[in-house]
This record gives structure tokens, sequence and C-alpha cells, in this order.
């Protein structure tokens, strides 16, 4: 059966109706639903009735799940190691207080692309809807494609040779977590193009985001400062949209071709449990020790 699918913006986002998640996916529904993913950058699924067992089946269609790291004196929500919590709940179910945590989640509300300070790169991310406030609490998404196309022939020959070094916890910096930039340097970073080609579509994108820290080819405030004009010329009204989610809704984007960013809500008063998967880029190999779990050991936080 074909799928109905709605574009948001004319060539970013669609909403994706006509298949039921909880059930097994036929191969030419996979196919078109990863052709409209390619298409779109971010589809979403409504009142999907998945449960995390069901989350984490259909996260399987588009390829290998990356695997939660485990933090320091912090007991995880969920059993299955593939949920990213990206809720402001405890592991006992209570509003998060914890000030360094909160200021730690707070880096998610910068415009940002999932896990793109390591090296292997994460390509889709898909968040499930558990619960969800009353007001706030969207997420915002940024079309890294038409941004690229958009920008100035001038500006697309100085940055088409270079790469950005992307850090977690420069992110948590900006956020406000306290942290120095000598800390900073002494944990791991990755660094990657700041243009590539999104194999899925063949469309150049910008790479950047809140975790990208400098531009090693350039002198450190230049690249700064070119980094947040990219940010700013590709997360302008026409490349933007956001989705109020209601429980059960699930969203899938592309880290490869656009940015996110959370939405405010009062995150001591209501509470939001966002469940999330994470698929590597490609044909990823199938790490045993997932390089989350290494970043954080090498970082002292696991
Ligand atoms: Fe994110």
């Amino acid at each position: 059966m074909p799928l109905t699918i709605k574009p948001i913006l004319p060539r970013f986002g669609a909403e994706i109706s006509g298949v039921d998640l909880t059930a097994p996916i036929p191969p030419d529904v996979r196919d078109e639903i990863i052709a409209a993913q390619d298409k779109y950058g971010v589809t979403v699924y409504r009142n999907t009735g998945l449960d995390d067992e069901g989350h984490i089946a259909f996260s399987r269609i588009f390829g290998h799940l990356e695997t939660a790291p485990r933090i320091k004196d912090r007991r995880p929500r969920h059993a299955h190691p593939e949920l990213f919590d990206a809720g402001n709940l405890d592991a006992e179910g209570n509003i998060i207080q914890d000030e360094l945590i909160r200021l730690h989640k707070k880096g998610d509300r910068l415009w940002h692309t999932d896990s793109s300070f390591i090296a292997l790169r994460s390509a889709y991310s898909l968040l499930l809807a558990h619960e969800v406030p009353p007001e706030g609490g969207e997420t915002w998404f940024a079309d890294t494609r038409s941004a690229y196309e958009e920008l100035p022939q001038a500006m697309k020959d100085r940055i088409g040779n270079l790469t950005a070094e992307h850090s977690l916890w420069w992110s948590r910096k900006m956020a406000g977590f306290p942290l120095s930039e000598e800390e900073i340097s002494t944990r791991p970073s990755a660094r990657h193009p700041l243009v590539h080609v999104h194999s899925g579509s063949g469309r150049k994108a910008l790479y950047v985001a809140a975790h990208a820290r400098s531009i090693p080819e350039l002198p450190t405030e230049e690249g700064r400062a070119l980094l947040a004009e990219l940010i700013a010329f590709a997360t302008q009204p026409r490349f933007v949209f956001s989705v109020k989610y209601g429980v059960g809704d699930l969203v899938v984007w592309d880290n490869l071709c656009s940015m996110h960013r959370g939405g405010n809500f009062d995150e001591l008063a209501y509470r939001r449990d966002m469940r999330r998967t994470t698929v590597r880029e490609g044909a990823a190999p199938l790490v045993k020790d997932d390089p989350f779990g290494e970043l954080f050991r090498a970082s002292g936080v696991a």
C-alpha cells in the first residue's frame, strides 16, 4: 500500500501516514520509507502506538543502532541499551532537579546534529514521545541542504575544503555547563568536513552544529565567527519548521542533512519522556564497544 506523504516545507519535512509501524515492515514499504526519508530529511509519524521494543525494531530498518553511554553515578532509565534518554526524568520517574544534569541537557536547546562529536557519524535519529508537556517541548528542524544550495557562491568557495572540530563538551559549555576551554581540549573530539554530499539524495549539505568548536584551518575566532554565520544562515525561517508532539508521535531526522534543537518548556514543572534510537552512518561496522562509551570514559564521566 503506498504511503501518504504530506510535505511540511516544499523540500524539507513530511508527515507520513498509511503504515502500521508496530507490524513488520515489508521490503517494498521499507524502500518507500527510506526514499521519503532521503528526500525530505525529517519525517513525522503520528500516534504510532509504538512501545520500546517496537521503536527499536522499526529503527533497525534504517541500519545499525548505536548504544547509549552509561553515565557515572546515574542509573539508566531504560533496560534497552539502544534507547537514549532525551527526557527530563530520572530512573525513578521523577523530574530531574539536579542543576548540573539540567545544564548538560540544556545543550540540546542549541542548534545541533546528534553525535557529530564522534568520528563515526550518526545518520538517523528516531525520537518517540512517551509523555509530553502541555506547552513547549517541541523540536525545531533546519534544512542544511537547501541552506547550502542558497549560500552565495563566494561562501561555497570559501568553505568547500574546510573542516570543523566537534566536541560534545563545547556545546555543553555554550549552554552554561561549567567547563574550561583547557578541560575541553583534553577530552575527545572529532573532525568532519563542513560540506559533504548527502548520500541518500546526492545533494550537498552543510555539516555544522553547536558541537563545532573550531575550524582547524582558520584562527580560532575567525573559525567560530564563520561557524556562527553558517548556523545563522541555515536557521533562517524559510529553512525551518517545528514539530509539536502528542503521545506516540515519532519523528525521524537525518543528522547528515538537518540540524535540530529542542524548544523550551518548564522543565521543573512538566514531565517530558522522550526516547531516542540513533542509527550509525552507512553500512557501519558493528563495533563491539560503542564509541559513546569510549568517549564518556575518556572524558571522565562514565
Ligand atoms: Fe539532538
